[in-house]
């Protein structure tokens, strides 16, 4: 979800619009606004994207002084209906949350006993209803608010506004992303990330967990978890809004997949020297005692912290694990001091990895974070960070960010290999030098898109799709099924070659589709032969080789790399353009599928 509110003499609609639409990527099931200006309040709502919500609005005017505040819901309690979309009213304000309010059914039965009616589903609903009971027995509005945080337990970035205070908006931080930004003109923005807030704001303050308080035109009062009052912690916003514009491709995740050649340029900028790889933001004391390296991620990090396993074990001799986030946070997991605790998100904010960084800081761990957002809450967290520089995804099918966390994994696994002496220096320069390769290996030719776009009319129906690869190419592979799932809706599953005789194989049949990832320079012979048994039983093959096949059905000729790792770069755009092809054959919406949300910040 995303949340942005202001308080200011300019056009609030107006404001609080584009303010999601910069957040619409967070979640787009519904979307609503409620202003405040004059002793009344204005409120709409409106299911489905923003442009429903700019539809109904259109002959709202914001010409006074207002307070509104905004959502773009990514539903988690209650359908997507407007009933359910925010703001919430109670009798005389307005909410807007993120996050999950836990003990809202308890809440609510209370509440309900009381005489309370609620017309949502939602557990947001809760805080309203509980502020305006709370404000009856209270001294102001802020006691009223300070009482009903208390009460909640759960996580959220909430804002609220009230009749009575005209010219407030009352704030309170717990887990999830917030910030507050000031400009001369006395205007005052809050969104849930600084996109909304480039362009507008002079200074920032990233709120902190257990922050909440109040801000007017003149000031913006913070206490923190203790009931203190602390002063607020202005920063500068870091870069100009980046263009977001399509530049003639068809979607955004067709531009991103464009754009890898020159984002990785950017990820190696001043990272590559003659024998070593120059990561200036880590501490050399980073590594010292660490015997072990555990990787934790949701989605496309997750694929991109298993592709890395292989890396760091190979050459830097390693041992490495990779947990799942939302598995990991509840399984009691057993956490040594000589392990360094790895978090890898594109947008910093995934509330189960958020987590995971926070359990591995309470056990005493080191923890390094691979992240494409700086000053995110993980970034925030966390001992040190790398920043994988893939610029704004837009996409909600990340691919962009995933090819620069997998080259930040190989150029982490040769600056360990060298720090532990697990590989000769010769070795070392003939990697860095394959490194330099890898814009090159990913920049899209357009002899294979357009095979690609033909081919793709063969793979819209079927009753299944196996990616299979061995070794690396097995994570690959599952972020090959991922993508396809994402975007096209047609199901599909990674698996490793060697294991489809164990299980999968008995799907085979001329509907079941294998997308065999068949590279040069990694176990060919092996996993040629896991192929062949597939097509010995009918299924259609489409096979991603630089050499050619003669069993498959379909051949997509990748070109002759060095190494696997560049082959797995040129594979990894191969399997990123098949499901664009197909999605958009499909005529679904590439950018935002249903159900998903780019980022996922509920448990
Ligand atoms: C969501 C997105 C995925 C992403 C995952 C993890 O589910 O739709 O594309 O891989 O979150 O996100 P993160 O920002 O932590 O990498």
């Amino acid at each position: 979800c995303g949340i942005v509110g202001y308080i200011g003499k300019n056009n609030t609609k107006e404001i609080l619009l584009d303010g999601l639409r910069e957040l619409e990527y967070r979640g787009y099931d519904s979307a609503g606004i409620a202003v405040l200006s004059d002793g009344e309040f204005n409120n709409f709502k409106a299911v489905g994207k923003l442009v429903n919500l700019e539809e109904k609005t259109k002959d709202f005017k914001t010409e006074h002084f207002a307070v509104g505040i905004g959502h773009t819901r990514w539903a988690t309690h209650g359908k997507p209906t407007e009933l359910n979309a925010h703001p919430h009213l109670g009798e005389c304000s307005y909410v807007v949350h993120n996050g999950i309010i836990e003990n809202y059914a308890e809440l609510k039965k209370e509440l309900e006993a009381e005489g309370v009616n609620f017309l949502s589903q939602t557990d947001t609903e809760v805080i309203v209803h509980q502020f305006e009971k709370n404000l009856k027995t209270a001294s102001s509005e802020f006691e009223a608010f300070e009482t009903t945080i208390s009460q909640l337990q759960g996580a959220y970035a909430i804002l609220l506004v009230t009749k009575s205070k005209e010219d407030t908006i009352f704030f309170a931080k717990l887990g999830s992303p917030m910030l507050v930004g000031k400009n001369k003109d006395h205007e005052k923005y809050f969104a849930s990330s600084d996109t909304p807030l480039i362009g507008h704001c002079d200074d920032v303050n990233y709120f902190d967990d257990g922050d909440y308080g109040y801000v007017t035109p003149d000031e913006i009062k913070i206490f923190n978890k203790n009931k203190e009052e602390k002063q607020p912690h202005f920063t500068k916003l870091p870069t100009n809004k980046l263009s977001a514009q399509k530049d003639g491709y068809r979607f955004f995740m067709e531009k991103e997949i464009y754009e890898q050649s020159n984002v990785i340029t950017d990820t190696l900028l001043g990272r590559l020297g003659t024998d070593d790889i120059i990561f200036e933001e880590l501490d050399p004391e980073l590594f010292n005692g660490i015997n072990e390296i555990k990787l934790c991620a949701c989605g496309t990090s997750y694929h991109a912290a298993l592709s890395a396993s292989y890396l760091f074990e190979r050459y830097a001799r390693v041992k490495t694990s990779v947990e799942i986030a939302s598995e990991f946070r509840y399984r009691e997991p057993i956490m040594t001091k000589d392990t360094l605790f790895v978090v890898i998100s594109q947008s910093g904010e995934t509330a189960d990895t958020l987590e995971t960084l926070k359990m591995a800081k309470n056990a005493g761990l080191k923890t390094l974070t691979i992240c494409n957002v700086d000053n995110s809450s993980m970034v925030r967290l966390s001992d040190a960070t790398i920043l994988t520089r893939a610029g704004v995804e837009k996409g909600v099918a990340s691919t962009k960010a995933f090819a620069t966390q997998v080259t930040i994994f190989w150029m982490l696994s040769l600056h360990l290999a060298k720090l532990r002496s697990t590989m000769d220096n010769g070795e070392i320069i003939k990697q860095i030098e394959l490194i330099r390769q890898i814009p090159g290996a990913v920049k899209v030719r357009d002899e294979i898109h357009e095979k690609i776009k033909r081919l793709s009319k063969r793979y819209l129906h079927g009753h299944g799709f196996f990616f299979i690869g061995r070794d690396i190419f097995y994570p690959l592979a599952l972020e090959g099924a991922l993508k396809l799932k994402e975007i096209s809706y047609l199901h599909a599953e990674g698996y490793p070659s060697g294991e489809m005789k164990h299980g999968p194989i008995a799907l085979a049949d001329p509907e079941l589709f294998t997308i065999a990832l068949l590279p040069e320079h990694m176990l060919y012979e092996k996993s040629k032969s896991n192929v062949e048994e597939l097509s010995a039983r009918d299924s259609t093959i489409c096979a991603i080789s630089p050499l050619q096949f003669e069993k498959a059905d379909d051949f997509i000729a990748t070109k002759n790399h060095e190494s696997y790792m560049l082959e797995f770069f040129e594979m990894m755009v191969v399997v990123q353009l098949l499901s664009l092809e197909v999605s958009i054959r499909l005529g679904n919406d590439v950018d935002m599928p249903r159900n998903l949300a780019k980022s996922v910040t509920v448990e």
